[in-house]
């Protein structure tokens, strides 16, 4: 159908139609950027593009969702602020900074990831898009490559200087499966995503706080600082990877700097347990780690807001819900919940007529299922 469309804007064929898929984390939160682990899985919702190449140096595309064209040319790419051009044109750029040889293209994108929910929307987008011009220009980019081109492409255009890991979840998800990523060495291990009995459910604050990529850049620096107040004392610490509890009571004077390390700190060290959790088929275990997640991040990282805080407390005590925390950057977006099967719409219903009461504002939910990672609808699906 995105084929069909393409051809009506554009009056000629796409040559190559692929999709990437948003994310949820399970657990490891603001770490990404630190060296650390994080747990994400790809989910069945997707950014989606077509494209064709073209015989100028004009870069033609067209947004569905804004019903909306957009035309520059090769040597006058730029970003433009708060525009949904970011997304693509960032990793057009970064292509042509790296001196892969692209041409002007048509490409018509589309996505059902929603947006501002702390699912990635952007970086399914740029995924797909580095993928399609891979193989639209035949580029032979390696999928660790396309992951790091297209989070390089968040940094410089829409300017946030996320971390890997919601580019490496779009193009390496497996369905069924969430990867535990040291975003050190970039090494993963798939970890089947089955919690018998029980779904994850992603309820949506539906609030978008527009100091989200001031804070999340405010954050990273902050990390940065906790590091080099240690790396004074201790030369071989790089990141907050390195980093141990008692290094940060020892060298961090700084009481703001010091709560935003230790949560990064001890939300590594909740990853691995809740890998450990998952593979011992404890459930229980694993909500609890989410919990203390979420007390983090609410209390010392400080990247919560009333309604995420809200959402969670409202299933804390609740026995069909395992785990709760926020998702994402923060200041927004979505709560993940690992509720038990079968009763999940009767939560649902007293859970989103007392938000809307309270909050004045409607809850959406998503039952979260996993799904594979960037790959062609057309021709040939690998991404070597
Ligand atoms: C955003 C960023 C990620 C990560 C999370 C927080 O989603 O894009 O890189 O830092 O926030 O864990």
């Amino acid at each position: 159908m995105l084929k069909d469309q393409f051809n009506r804007i554009f009056g000629t064929n796409a040559s190559v139609e692929v999709v990437s898929p948003g994310r949820i984390n399970v657990i490891g939160e603001h770490t990404d950027y630190n060296e650390g682990f994080v747990l994400p899985a790809a989910i069945d919702k997707h950014g989606h593009v077509a494209v064709s190449k073209r015989n100028d140096d004009i870069i033609s595309l067209f947004a569905v969702e804004f019903n909306e064209k957009f035309e520059t040319s090769i040597q006058e790419i730029r970003p433009i602020e708060g525009k949904w051009t970011n997304y693509i044109l960032g990793v057009a750029d970064q292509l042509i900074k790296r001196n892969y040889k692209i041409g002007g293209f048509n490409l018509i994108v589309s996505g059902d990831v929603p947006v501002g929910a702390g699912l990635s929307s952007s970086a399914a987008i740029e995924c797909a898009v580095c993928y399609a011009l891979d193989q639209l220009f035949e580029l032979k980019i390696s999928k660790f490559d396309i992951a790091k081109i297209s989070q390089l492409a968040e940094h410089t255009f829409p300017g946030v200087q996320c971390g890997i890991m919601d580019q490496f979840a779009s193009v390496f998800g497996r369905k069924d499966h969430a990867l535990k990523l040291d975003c050190r060495s970039l090494q993963y291990e798939e970890v089947p995503l089955i919690l018998e009995g029980y779904h994850i459910v992603l309820l949506n604050t539906n609030v978008k706080h527009s100091l989200a990529s001031t804070a999340y850049n405010e954050r990273r620096q902050q990390c940065s600082e906790g590091v080099r107040m240690i790396r004074a004392h201790v030369r071989d610490v790089l990141s907050l990877r390195d980093v141990t509890v008692s290094m940060l009571d020892k060298f961090v004077t700084d009481p703001v700097i010091y709560k935003r390390c230790r949560f990064v700190v001890e939300e590594n060290e909740r990853v691995h347990k809740a890998v450990e959790q998952m593979k011992a088929g404890n459930i229980s275990g694993l909500g609890e780690l989410m919990f203390r997640s979420h007390d983090g991040l609410q209390k010392e990282y400080e990247v919560s807001c009333h309604e995420l805080d809200w959402l969670v407390d409202a299933v804390r005590d609740n026995p069909i819900v395992a785990g709760a925390r926020m998702m994402g950057g923060g200041f927004g977006g979505c709560t993940i919940n690992i509720i038990r099967e079968g009763k999940i719409d009767d939560l649902l219903s007293i859970l989103s007529e007392n938000y809307e009461r309270v909050m004045g504002k409607k809850l959406t939910h998503y039952l979260a299922e996993t799904a594979d990672g960037t790959h062609r609808l057309d021709g040939p699906s690998t991404l070597s």
